[in-house]
């Protein structure tokens, strides 16, 4: 049996890539990677999400109430919070229950509010238990305010202690009797632990550790339908997610809640660099989620829009947009080769944005895009399925599809039951080029898909058939430059697709890696430079493998496998020879298996306990030259001639 190996994944100058989608869903920028405490920070609001004061209390009689257009911040930030003490005795104001919780610990908070009206004295803020009456740490901020304008406060708190756990809150408190007119207005009130190398507006730190640790390769940003928005004047638009904070408007996210905006085009970027990531830039493409299509003649600011992004990503400092990104602190450009034209264009539903994606947005995009940027590889947002015919999950059908111009990739999202996943392992041997822009197994075998619910978490069955899936795709990265894992994170407060590669909440100890990020983690950590040709004296199923070297790595060689059987409990016995390796050559064997032993178990955030068990076994060539070893029945390996 052969593999269609032998291709050089090198051609996109690097190796296969596993990576993450990232969008704003489940709150897994604001309340997730995004390392902001403050939840509400700004007022901030939209036709979907009014203004309120949402999350804050008052303390010691105060009265909180939102001012709305009267001498605002910012043109961006036009609400504020009134806080009144009219009637109050000792220091009154306000506290903020965070995202669900605050994380306390003895480190340094950066803290930030703005204040307008006259007050004489000091602020008190303070980190405290939202069940006692412990306060961890709290710090005096000398009083700048003055009448009708807004003055900036900055301090830095270190509490005394660890909270024992995250149920804290965040507030400022002032004299009653130091504020003449008896009440201040807030706005723009922040709060930031240490972040992920150590980045001012940066990410949360256990969370950026734990997609780190993964060795990832590529970030698409930012979405998903996050980047279409609920409608077409209100898209996802990058440049007002630039700059100083009190210019950020904010966004109406599309899944369910405003957001904040910090998280911006720069953040991404920065996110990007810190983790040494590719980036696959998703620009808006005139289409959004309630079907709006942007006319033939309207079309071309958004090709402009775009073109200036690109600009501000990749352009020289000098360049007009270059010189923006420059002022705004990163002179040097980022590297940018892949731009993604949309987001899922292809999707039933709306009436028009299919037909016009092919008839004139694709080519409008991509004509513009390939002009000005030639090494840029341009991405369309359907893959050669797409749109499937109904019911079906896999194989091409083209006849309601792009006509792809050459040299354009396609974007396949395959969010399956496992045994489709492993179904498709064959999917992309004769095809175009395309990246995996999205993928998981959602749901159980045989159940009603998307008309039932996703599975509650990764779940072991799912996780090795998306790893037969990463096979499949692997050993076509000469035309496949990588795949990416969707959603990312949850909180689990509030979420709407459980299914993701970190749980978490607002309390460090409660992040949770799901059984999918060890296999995703084993495959990224053994990067292979080129596929080899495989010949087998059986076929693939249950036993899926691929194999490849690693140039980087003084030539390694690499071969992944997984067996997924969910009939028979046998273990499968593997002989693998690397055509010229010597009797005796050394190499280690990673073995992920369950623990537990049932298929359907996952990695509950509430117990916090692993199912994943690693095993790693160095094995030498036996005398014919091959390394001969067997695997249980649902689990994933890799074996890899690399002694490190
Ligand atoms: O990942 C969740 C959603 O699934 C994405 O926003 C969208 O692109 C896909 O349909």
């Amino acid at each position: 049996v052969q593999s269609s190996g032998g291709n050089v994944t090198g051609k996109f100058g690097h190796p296969f890539g596993y990576g993450f989608l990232h969008e704003d869903i489940n709150n897994s920028g604001d309340g997730g990677i995004y390392a902001e405490l403050i939840q509400n920070r700004a007022f901030q609001y939209s036709k979907e999400f009014p203004v309120s004061t949402a999350h804050y209390f008052p303390v010691n009689g105060a009265k909180l109430s939102i001012q709305n257009g009267t001498a605002p911040l910012s043109k961006a930030l036009p609400a504020s919070m009134r806080v009144s003490v009219t009637n109050c005795t000792g220091k009154a104001g306000f506290k903020n229950e965070g995202y669900w919780g605050m994380d306390v610990r003895r480190h340094k908070y950066t803290g930030s509010f703005w204040v307008k009206g006259a007050y004489n004295g000091s602020f008190t803020a303070s980190l405290e238990s939202n069940l006692t009456s412990d306060v961890f740490g709290s710090i005096e901020v000398p009083s700048k305010a003055v009448a009708n304008e807004w003055t900036e406060h900055t301090f830095e708190l270190v509490p005394e202690k660890d909270a024992p756990n995250s149920n804290n809150t965040f507030s400022i408190t002032f004299d009653p009797k130091g504020a003449a007119s008896g009440a201040l207005d807030f706005n723009l009130i922040s709060l930031f632990p240490p972040t992920f190398k150590d980045r001012k507006n940066g990410l949360r730190m256990d969370l950026a550790q734990a997609l780190y640790d993964m060795n990832p390769h590529f970030l698409r940003f930012p979405g998903g339908n996050m980047l279409e928005g609920l409608t077409n004047d209100t898209h996802w638009d990058w440049k007002n997610s630039l700059g100083p904070l009190k210019d950020r408007p904010g966004f109406q996210g599309v899944w369910g809640y405003q957001q904040t905006n910090g998280l911006g085009l720069m953040e991404y970027l920065e996110w990007a660099e810190d983790m040494g990531l590719q980036i696959v830039l998703a620009v808006w493409a005139g289409l959004a989620l309630d079907g709006n299509v942007t006319s033939k003649a309207d079309l071309q600011p958004f090709i402009d829009d775009a073109l200036n992004e690109i600009e501000f990503v990749s352009g020289p400092a000098n360049s007009t947009w270059g010189a923006v990104r420059a002022k705004l602190g990163h002179p040097e450009p980022f590297e940018l080769n892949y731009v993604e034209v949309g987001n899922e264009d292809w999707l039933a539903g709306y009436p028009g944005g299919w037909e016009s994606y092919k008839e004139y947005r694709f080519p409008m995009f991509f004509e513009a895009i390939s002009a000005a940027y030639p090494h840029i590889q341009v991405i369309a947002s359907a893959a050669s399925s797409d749109p499937a015919p109904a019911g079906a999950t896999t194989g091409p059908n083209t006849v309601d599809g792009l006509d792809f111009p050459e040299g354009v990739i396609g974007d396949y999202h395959p969010y399956r039951e496992p045994d489709d996943l492993v179904e498709e392992f064959n999917r992309f041997d004769n095809d175009i080029g395309h990246i995996i822009g999205e993928v998981a197994a959602t749901h159980v075998n045989g159940g009603i898909r998307w008309n039932g619910s996703l599975y509650p978490y990764p779940w072991w069955i799912g996780a090795v058939g998306e790893a037969v899936s990463l096979i499949g795709y692997e050993r076509n990265s000469d035309r496949i430059p990588g795949t990416f894992y969707a959603p990312v994170m949850k909180n689990q407060n509030r979420f709407q697709w459980p299914i993701t590669l970190l749980q978490y909440s607002a309390d460090a100890n409660f992040t949770t890696k799901a059984v999918t990020w060890y296999c995703w983690s084993l495959f990224a950590h053994h990067p292979i430079s080129n596929t080899l040709p495989t010949s087998s004296n059986s076929s693939y199923g249950p036993l899926y493998w691929g194999a490849g070297e690693d140039d980087a790595r003084n030539g390694s060689l690499v071969w992944k496998g997984a067996v997924y059987n969910t009939t028979n409990a046998e273990d499968v016995p593997v002989s693998v020879h690397f055509q010229g390796v010597m009797p005796g050559t050394k190499a280690s064997l990673t073995l992920l298996t369950n623990s537990v032993g049932d298929p359907y178990m996952y990695n509950d955030p509430f117990t916090g306990i692993n199912i994943v068990d690693t095993t790693v076994t160095q094995l030498a060539a036996g005398s014919n030259g091959a390394f001969e070893f067997s695997m249980p029945q649902l689990s994933v390996a890799v074996l890899d001639t690399d002694p490190a």
